[in-house]
């Protein structure tokens, strides 16, 4: 409503300007999980960080940001994620910057520009926000979570059988055993690839008129990435097309063969998919993806495989490293959708303390503290913001406690009470009124617990 002329704008109209404004949303594809959903994320993170951390793996953190040229020299130029999926900017000083889209590159940086990586073996893992502008849907998002881990310094196949063996443990550790496939691929060495990408290209050439634009430039660019292509016309020209299979040396053949049998020694099963070359052009030798069908479309839980060549691509010296990052954005659906989260694994409140009454508050906070102090097991509630005792009784009932400690008094008195009355918030609501300094120990009573 337009103000009268020459008068001060009133409170009123003042609050009424800011309440019309537009509230402002989360990025699309960009989550915010709430407390309800954090239960699930908190168990996934113990549980992947136990895992990693009895295999020996160390944690590492590296910035979410980091130059552009980090992303297009280890992802390769002509891949999806580098021509389609970055979030790149620049900064003020006009350098171009990029949000992670995914966590090797990363780390590989982190870890050799610290001295991590030469003539040493690491076993490192992370976790933390990647980005990628892809087009959301279910299981797909713009920011979404990685774990990841990255072991550096060992030739293999052992430590592909070790990350690969990490992984299924943590399938086991989570109850999702039965609901994860192993795929497994021998992508072969560098040398085998420009040889297989020669022959592809001659291959393609041949059927031009049935690609899409993005085909016949990666045909030129990088033949390889072309088997990428979503495009049903694309893949259809594929069908026929030469296999990787066939070009691959027997120097890695034999190596694949080796981690197959260790495979089979540790009782992973695993499937043979000729087919499967990784989004990433780093890899080489053994890649491989866990796949579920309980997610629809997006059934890729986990990727990784080997990456000899890309340390010394970063330009620090010649590092064996292999690794695999798992989407966690897709396990949380899969544990919430098969009911895997473990009830103990959400936040408890035991115990509610109301304060009703004037000048309770400093002692409500302070019994309360005590209650927490002597049983470290119990989650402690105390109300707080005033209100008479019904109202806060009825949030300490939908706060789930168990129990009420209720600290009450009429008038404006100072003096500490002597006595709090303490009530079981179930049906029977047996309740008691106890000294002070026995309260503590008649909560333990009433809850069946004692001191830990
Ligand atoms: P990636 O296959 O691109 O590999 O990603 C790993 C996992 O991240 C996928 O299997 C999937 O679960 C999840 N993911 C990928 N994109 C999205 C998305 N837009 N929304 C939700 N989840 C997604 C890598 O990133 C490599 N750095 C893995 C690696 C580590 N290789 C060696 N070491």
């Amino acid at each position: 409503m337009p103000l009268a002329k020459n008068r001060a704008p009133s409170t009123d109209d003042r609050s009424n300007r800011i309440c019309t404004m537009a509230k402002l949303q989360a990025i699309r594809g960009m989550n915010d999980i709430l407390p309800a959903q954090s239960p699930t994320w908190q168990y996934l993170e113990t549980c992947f960080a136990r895992v990693v951390q009895s295999f020996g793996y160390r944690e590492i953190r590296f910035p979410i940001l980091e130059q552009t040229q980090l992303f297009k020299r280890s992802i390769g130029e002509v891949t999806d994620i580098v021509e389609k999926e970055m979030y790149s900017f620049d900064d003020r000083n006009g350098d171009s910057l990029t949000l992670r889209p995914e966590g090797t590159a990363g780390c590989v940086r982190a870890a050799d520009q610290h001295g991590l990586l030469y003539n040493q073996q690491q076993r490192l893992w992370y976790q933390g926000p990647m980005f990628r502008h892809e087009r959301p849907q279910k299981g797909r998002y713009r920011q979404f979570h990685q774990f990841g881990i990255e072991a550096f310094g060992m030739a293999g196949p052992d430590i592909d059988a070790e990350i690969i063996q990490l992984a299924a443990i943590l399938w086991r550790e989570l109850d999702l055993t039965d609901f994860v496939v192993l795929e497994i691929n021998n992508i072969g060495s560098a040398e085998d690839r420009r040889h297989y990408g020669q022959a592809l290209r001659k291959f393609l050439e041949s059927k031009s008129e049935q690609l899409d634009d993005d085909a016949r430039k990666r045909l030129v660019s990088n033949p390889m990435r072309v088997l990428d292509s979503k495009n049903p016309a694309v893949q259809a020209a594929l069908s026929d097309a030469p296999l990787l299979a066939d070009f691959v040396s027997a120097d890695s053949q034999a190596q694949v063969r080796q981690l197959q049998r260790l495979l089979k020694a540790a009782g992973i099963s695993y499937r043979e998919n000729p087919r499967l070359v990784r989004g990433l052009d780093y890899y080489n030798n053994c890649v491989f993806e866990w796949t579920t069908e309980s997610l629809g479309a997006q059934g890729a839980v986990c990727g990784g495989g080997r990456y000899d060549g890309l340390v010394a691509q970063l330009g620090g010296k010649p590092t064996l490293a292999a690794g695999f990052a798992i989407g966690v954005e897709r396990l949380v659906l899969m544990l919430d959708s098969l009911q895997k989260v473990p009830d103990s694994s959400c936040q408890r409140i035991d115990v509610y303390v109301l304060v009703v009454g004037n000048n309770l508050a400093g002692q409500g906070l302070q019994l309360s503290q005590k209650i927490r102090d002597y049983y470290p097991q119990l989650g402690v509630i105390c109300h707080c913001g005033g209100g008479k005792y019904n109202n806060q009784l009825k949030r300490a009932f939908n706060s789930g406690a168990g129990l009420a400690v209720i600290l009450e008094r009429e008038g404006d008195a100072e003096t500490p009470l002597a006595e709090v009355k303490i009530r079981s918030l179930d049906d029977a609501g047996v309740s008691t009124t106890v000294a002070i300094g026995d309260s503590i120990e008649k909560v333990g009573e009433f809850l069946g617990i004692s001191a830990s």
